[in-house]
């Protein structure tokens, strides 16, 4: 019985000097189970393996790097190099590629680190082995010197070899831990967040089209007050029309009467955007929903083209509905942040602009 454990023993210890990928598939199939083989692995020889493995394929050739990086890019931050390349092996490729959220067991992501002038300065990388290191999803880490050498650094008057469960790399990575400890972009997160703004979008147009109906509906042109103090037509400013005229509902005028600090859920402005010819141009519309933006006083802002049609904006590319949490009406209204976000005038008695 004895016999056969040491037996076992032996044959693990034989085939960790294989390497990694002999280690991977005998935590995976969790023969032994008894044994820790944790306590059994030795990081340098798993570097060492590692490194001749990475020279045997040629990364350099047969690897791919980093989708959307090119070679030599600028560097984030520190500790990497001021230039970067970033190798992936197959399987990383693919779970880059597919979106996956977490790379699987196999996968290797090698970044060469250069200084200003292209000196390779290190070459640092993340292997992940099933079972290694369950804690933090199993990654092995290391650092070589140009010339293979794997990188040691001193900490209190001890000599760190950098190979293994290298605590400074997982510390700092760790803030990554929800993109599995990977900093270079988004595994899975970009496909979830498009999709997630999509239905946001396609909900506040909706929102914004009742809306529209709505004040239709009630007529506003003749059963709503126009802002207290403000004729049709008055003289507007820069992003609204030439001209102006404001319509509050009887909530919104009620606060505006009553001076009080903010408008109440369910107020309604609206303002329509004439040009110097005094056609209308636009309808903006803030409209306080209870709930819908806690952060910026719960306002959905829209911007009605003058049939009813939601208006979009071209920015950096991209197309951006004007409606809901509309980032440029908020980002000018927020200068008002003590007024509610409205510019046309004070709410408060004696507010100081
Ligand atoms: C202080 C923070 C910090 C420390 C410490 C750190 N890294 Fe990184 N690492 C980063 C950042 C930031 C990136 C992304 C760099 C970029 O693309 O500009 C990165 C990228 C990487 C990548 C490419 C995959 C990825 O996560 O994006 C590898 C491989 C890597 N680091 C290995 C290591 C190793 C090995 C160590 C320890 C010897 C280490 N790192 C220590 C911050 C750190
Ligand atoms: C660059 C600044 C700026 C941007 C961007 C902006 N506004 Fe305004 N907005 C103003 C100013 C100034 C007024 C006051 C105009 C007046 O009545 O003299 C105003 C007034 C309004 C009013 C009347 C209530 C109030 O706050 O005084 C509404 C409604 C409104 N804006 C909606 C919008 C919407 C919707 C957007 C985004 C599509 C938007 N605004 C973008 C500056 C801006």
């Amino acid at each position: 019985m004895k016999l056969n454990n040491l037996l076992i023993i032996a044959l693990v210890i034989s085939f960790l000097f294989v390497g990694c990928e002999r280690v991977k598939k005998l935590v995976a199939k969790k023969e032994i189970p008894e044994i820790t083989l944790q306590e059994e692995l030795n990081p340098e020889k798993m570097a060492r393996e590692l490194w001749k493995k990475i020279q045997e394929e040629k990364y350099r050739v047969n690897w791919k790097m980093w989708p959307g990086k090119e070679a030599f890019y600028i560097g984030g931050s520190e500790p990497h190099g001021a230039l970067l390349t970033t190798y992936v092996n197959e399987s990383a490729l693919k779970t880059v590629i597919d979106k996956r959220e977490q790379m699987p067991s196999g996968a290797i992501i090698i970044k060469e680190n250069y200084m200003p002038d292209k000196t390779l300065d290190s070459i640092t990388m993340m292997h992940k082995i099933e079972g290694f290191n369950s804690m933090v999803n199993d990654w092995f880490w290391a650092k070589f010197q140009p010339d293979g050498k794997i990188a040691t650094a001193e900490k209190d008057g001890q000599t760190l070899i950098l190979a293994g469960k290298v605590s400074t790399c997982i510390e700092c990575h760790g803030r990554q831990s929800a993109n599995d400890y990977i900093f270079t972009s988004p595994l899975k997160k970009e496909v979830s967040e498009a999709v997630k703004v999509e239905k946001e979008i396609s909900d506040v147009e909706k929102m914004a089209n009742e809306l529209w109906n709505k004040m239709q509906s009630e007529n506003y042109h003749e059963n709503w007050k126009m802002w207290p103090g403000k004729e049709a037509c008055y003289e507007g400013t820069e992003p609204h029309g030439a001209f102006l005229t404001t319509y509050v509902n009887a909530s919104a005028h009620e606060a505006i009467v009553q001076k009080k600090e903010k408008m109440p859920p369910g107020a309604i402005i609206i303002k329509e955007n004439f040009l110097p010819d005094k056609n209308i141009a636009s309808i903006t519309l803030m409209h306080k929903i209870e709930g819908f933006a806690p952060d910026v006083f719960d306002w959905f802002w829209v911007k009605f083209a003058p049939g009813g049609k939601v208006m979009t904006e071209e920015k950096d590319g991209e197309t951006v509905t004007l409606a809901g949490k509309v980032a440029g009406c908020i980002e000018c209204h927020g200068k008002q942040t003590s007024n509610d976000y409205i510019l046309t005038g004070p709410l408060k008695i004696k507010h100081t602009y």
